[in-house]
């Protein structure tokens, strides 16, 4: 079993459905092409997902394509499409799926009174009557066919049970209770689950599931409640993404299962170490930044700012965390030096970046500490190293941003460029001009070359802040250096600065971690004799 996989040996399996490429990519500003959704439902199967629905193949070509792409790519989770119950969509998602090894075939249709009258313009009995054909017949194109009651939570409950009994009639494997506009609360959807468990007739074949809109913040909360009375399988998407507010954020389920076993005991197969690289690899795609306060992948999720909570996480971070940043696959915690920070994360950081630092001068360092961090809010550790050698007379071993300048060239023969100033001590002044797909990255690369470092950009946010009269640019970076992440901040006037300057910033944490010289080469320790023969 993967590390990270989370079994309590009771014997009650919940199962994922993942429907991150399907309700999720449908949202505006989600969408993916179908290559990018491939190397999603890749890294889906990573994660351990049950069920990963592809797509809706009726829905357009690309989207058919997306869903066969995936059925014939990737195997261990069952691969699903979305259908809505005509001959038609039953067809494609049929066609679709052909080449998966487990395939699903997902048919909804509304059930409650809006949607029958308002949308559908169909009798209880014509919904009844569709239900039963559209699942006969999908049975014969899928391994397995889930029915969805759409807008259940509003649908009369008399009504609800009639609909889900004709599914299970019929042969659909899955029973799923849609919240479809995020109405319901925890109580209500516990009680509601109960009942159908109860009532719902010819379901012994069948699990019940809940999908959840997060309309009222309440998606969690309300698919938990639906495990409790017995749903067995959850659905929603990675970091939340789905119509409207969202789906349920599967991570966030996946973490409660696996950090609170003594309320709920149910055994998931998740590898609860692949969901930082899922979430992060889905941010990238989309082009929509996780919420730094997220919940479970939120940058904030595992980091400590408060001089009380650092004191207590580098004692045992038992303390203040819950999880482990390695329980979510996120290498390192993040202790954040700023103004709330106290003495022991300040040395404990000091210490890290080299510097053994005796309790006067740590006091002496610490008052400038607070009087940038006051400035600045988060303190890079460029600006620590700088800091801490001015106050100790140490030298800084770091480059700094002195000068940069560009040509934002755009069209066919264009050619952005930018020249770089980088000072460091032991070389002085360092001047480089590169070339680039665009100014910042010539500027990224010309960096490369002054500081011999080669690094790819995982991450990189520049965003406003200030109000009225002030306005700076804060720059967040994150760069992959020989395998290894390393981050960068700054914060500047203007965008261009921002950006150059945090990726600099980055480089000489990266340059420090890795334990490299002005020109990007590994430093020599100093044996004992050579340093005698220097003296
Ligand atoms: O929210 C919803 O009702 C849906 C259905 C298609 C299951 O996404
Ligand atoms: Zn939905």
């Amino acid at each position: 079993m993967a590390k990270g996989k989370t079994q309590t040996g009771t014997g009650k399996k919940i199962a994922f459905f993942d429907t991150t490429l399907r309700d999720g990519e449908q949202a505006p500003g989600f969408s993916m092409s179908a290559e990018e959704k491939l190397m999603m439902a890749a890294t889906l199967c990573d994660l351990g997902v049950d069920v990963i629905e592809a797509g809706f193949a009726a829905a357009s070509p690309g989207d058919a394509d997306a869903v066969k792409r995936i059925a014939a790519e990737v195997s261990g989770p069952a691969i699903c499409s979305l259908s809505r119950a005509t001959e038609n969509d039953i067809k494609a998602a049929g066609e679709a799926l052909k080449p998966a090894k487990k395939s699903r075939i997902h048919i909804f249709l509304g059930t409650s009174p809006i949607h029958r009258t308002a949308k559908l313009d169909m009798s209880k009995s014509q919904v009844l009557a569709a239900i039963e054909r559209s699942v006969s017949m999908a049975k014969s194109h899928c391994d397995e066919v889930e029915f969805s009651a759409e807008d259940a939570i509003r649908t009369e409950r008399e009504f609800l049970v009639e609909a889900l009994e004709c599914a299970a009639q019929s042969g659909a494997r899955v029973l799923n209770v849609p919240d479809t506009v995020g109405y319901t609360t925890p109580d209500e959807i516990y009680d509601l689950f109960s009942f159908l468990i109860a009532n719902v007739r010819g379901a012994e074949n069948a699990i019940f599931s809940t999908h959840c809109h997060d309309d009222l913040g309440l998606a969690v909360a309300n698919s938990l409640a639906a495990v409790r009375a017995g749903a067995l399988q959850v659905e929603g998407a990675i970091n939340g993404i789905g119509e409207r507010a969202g789906n349920c954020a599967l991570e966030e389920v996946m973490m409660v299962f696996a950090t609170r076993k003594d309320q709920f005991g149910v055994d998931i197969d998740i590898d609860t170490t692949k969901i930082y690289p899922a979430s992060r690899m889905l941010s990238k795609m989309t082009g929509n930044p996780v919420p730094r306060n997220k919940a479970i992948v939120g940058r904030n999720a595992f980091a400590h700012e408060a001089g009380i909570h650092q004191h207590g996480v580098l004692n045992d971070r038992r303390t203040y965390e819950i999880m482990t940043p390695e329980d979510i696959g996120l290498p390192g915690n993040a202790l954040i030096l700023g103004k709330h920070s106290g003495k022991h994360a300040l040395a404990a950081r000091a210490k890290e970046l080299g510097f053994e630092i005796d309790d006067d001068r740590l006091a002496a360092v610490f008052v400038s500490f607070k009087a940038m961090a006051d400035q600045f809010g988060e303190i890079a550790d460029a600006q620590l190293i700088e800091l801490i050698s001015g106050v100790t007379g140490s030298e800084s071993a770091v480059w700094s941003l002195k000068r940069v300048e560009m040509r934002a060239a755009y069209g066919a023969q264009a050619e952005p460029f930018a020249r770089v100033e980088l000072e460091h001590p032991a070389r002085g002044l360092v001047t480089d001009i590169a070339t680039g797909e665009g100014p910042i990255h010539a500027a990224f690369n010309a960096v490369q070359h002054i500081t011999g470092l080669s690094a790819t950009v995982e991450e990189l946010e520049i965003n406003h802040v200030g109000a009225e009269g002030r306005t700076d640019c804060i720059a967040d970076v994150l760069l992959r250096v020989e395998g290894q992440n390393f981050r960068g901040r700054s914060r500047t006037r203007d965008v261009i600065p921002a950006g150059v300057e945090a990726y600099v910033d980055a480089i000489n944490r990266a340059a420090a971690s890795l334990n490299r010289d002005a020109f990007g080469h590994e430093k020599k320790a100093v044996k004992p004799a050579d340093a005698q023969n220097a003296a």
